[in-house]
């Protein structure tokens, strides 16, 4: 185990060891995703070290990996979920719904059936709604259990505006209805638990000041709610996740002292335990993608260099403009080696094989010039990754390989061409047949 000390804020791209990545290629092929298990954990206890009095949620979408809640939970995180699908992997990673939060967001009805269900089994799990009928209809399957309301504080912040939740209208309630609609809820008798807000995902220390705004705003309305409340009070207030990680290479670290401080002065007279739910922040730097170059062209104004991983594989910078840091594993070895001169540095452009101009991961990046066969690696994909990875162009989605130590282990494999045609049904059967087990399956 790596000492805290030891572990620094950021693993940046060039801190892997780009040899032991390009093996990886040749061992499990390409596109493939890389996670250390270890640098999870490190994250995860530089994290509490900051907020040693805060219960710890990891945000599953951030990566659901198995092995990643497994080592997360095993921390000491619990584990906060967006979905009936994530709860499921949640309980089976934890054993325990009472380490499991489902944020449940306009949840469709599947999801709260299921989630019911599990509840009754395991009543400890707790619901987060963020809409009054939520609750009516939690109650109508007879759901009295953890209730958190998410509210809607009216500031929002976060790395891209599509990602800026905390005064977007589909989220929470507003804030100011909080106490009137939880002293209903305690007066039909839920288990009113806590109260519940995110800002929003990819908060930079520059924004430190919305922040600070922010909890100052969840402090007020937690000391309303708890004076409204009759009885014993709330357990917790959860202030989200939101912890923006450095993707540029000069971009520095969030100051999780300073954002530590802004919370505990905004809540420190309040009589509830400070909860978090950062995802990103523990996997991010955790994770890289890596790609096989195909196709090198002179393009007008650019060198076009095109690799086997694309938007399907990684979606950030098609969908937020995102910057990933790039480097070409197989130009590094070759400068290390002592007889090399070494590549020239030319801009280019590096695109996957998807039909969309969007496909890019970089415009005119400088880059040691990119040939056929070279590993690219892509840094900070442990957040947002393979979880937002997809099937379009009928592409098979890439295989996950885990470092822990010396041990790497396949943890997802490649999919297939059959994989991606599975779910259709036969065409030859009559048109009816498969229907009604369909409609059966409350897990679809
Ligand atoms: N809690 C709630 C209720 C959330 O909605 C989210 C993220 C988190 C916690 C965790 O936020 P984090 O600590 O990971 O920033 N796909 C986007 C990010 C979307 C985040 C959505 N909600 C991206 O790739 O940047």
């Amino acid at each position: 185990m790596t000492d805290l000390a030891e572990s620094p804020a950021v693993r940046r791209l060039d801190d892997w060891d780009a040899a032991a990545l390009t093996e990886l290629v040749d061992e499990y092929g390409s596109p493939l995703y890389a996670l250390d298990l270890e640098r999870v954990r490190e994250n995860y206890r530089r994290l509490e070290s900051a907020f040693p009095d805060a219960e710890i949620f990891y945000a599953v979408k951030a990566n659901a990996l198995g092995d990643v809640l497994e080592a997360l939970h095993g921390a000491g995180a619990g584990l906060e979920c967006a979905s009936a699908g994530e709860v499921k992997r949640a309980l089976a990673a934890s054993g325990s719904g009472a380490d499991v939060h489902y944020t449940a967001v306009n949840p469709p009805a599947r999801d709260l059936d299921w989630v019911v269900d599990a509840w009754e089994d395991d009543p400890e799990l707790t619901i987060t709604v963020g809409a009054e009928e939520t609750i009516d209809r939690l109650e109508e399957r007879g759901y009295d259990g953890r209730l958190c309301l998410r509210v809607n504080p009216g500031i929002g912040a976060g790395h891209h505006e599509k990602v800026q939740t905390g005064a977007a209208a589909k989220f929470g309630v507003p804030a100011e209805r909080a106490v009137e609609v939880l002293a209903d809820a305690d007066e039909r008798g839920f288990d009113v638990v806590g109260v519940h807000a995110h800002v929003g995902s990819g908060v930079s220390s520059d924004q430190l000041d919305d922040h600070r705004e922010f909890v100052s705003r969840m402090g007020d309305l937690a000391r309303a709610v708890d004076d409204a409340l009759e009885g014993d009070g709330l357990e917790f207030v959860d202030v989200g996740g939101g912890f923006g990680v450095p993707y540029r290479e000069d971009e520095q670290p969030l100051d999780l002292e300073a954002v530590a401080e802004a919370t505990r002065d905004a809540l420190g007279d309040v009589d509830a335990r400070l909860a978090i739910e950062p995802g990103r922040y523990f996997v991010a730097d955790a994770g890289v993608l890596l790609t096989e170059v195909n196709t090198v062209k002179e393009a007008r104004d650019t060198l076009a260099v095109g690799v086997d991983a694309g938007m399907t594989t990684l979606l950030r910078p098609a969908m937020y403009d995102a910057y990933h840091p790039i480097r070409n594993l197989t130009a590094a070895l070759e400068a290390d080696s002592a007889d090399d001169a070494g590549r020239e540095t030319v801009a280019q452009t590096i695109a996957g094989p998807i039909c969309e101009s969007g496909d890019v991961f970089c415009t005119d990046r400088q880059l040691p010039a990119s040939e056929r066969k070279d590993v690219i690696a892509i840094g900070n994909a442990g957040a947002y990754g393979y979880e937002m990875a997809n099937q379009y162009n009928s592409r098979p989605r890439p295989a996950s390989v885990v470092i822990d130590g010396e041990t790497r282990r396949l943890a997802r494999r490649r999919e297939t061409f059959d994989d991606v045609t599975r779910v259709e049904t036969d065409r030859s059967r009559p048109a009816d047949a498969d229907r009604e087990a369909h409609n059966e399956d409350e897990t679809r």
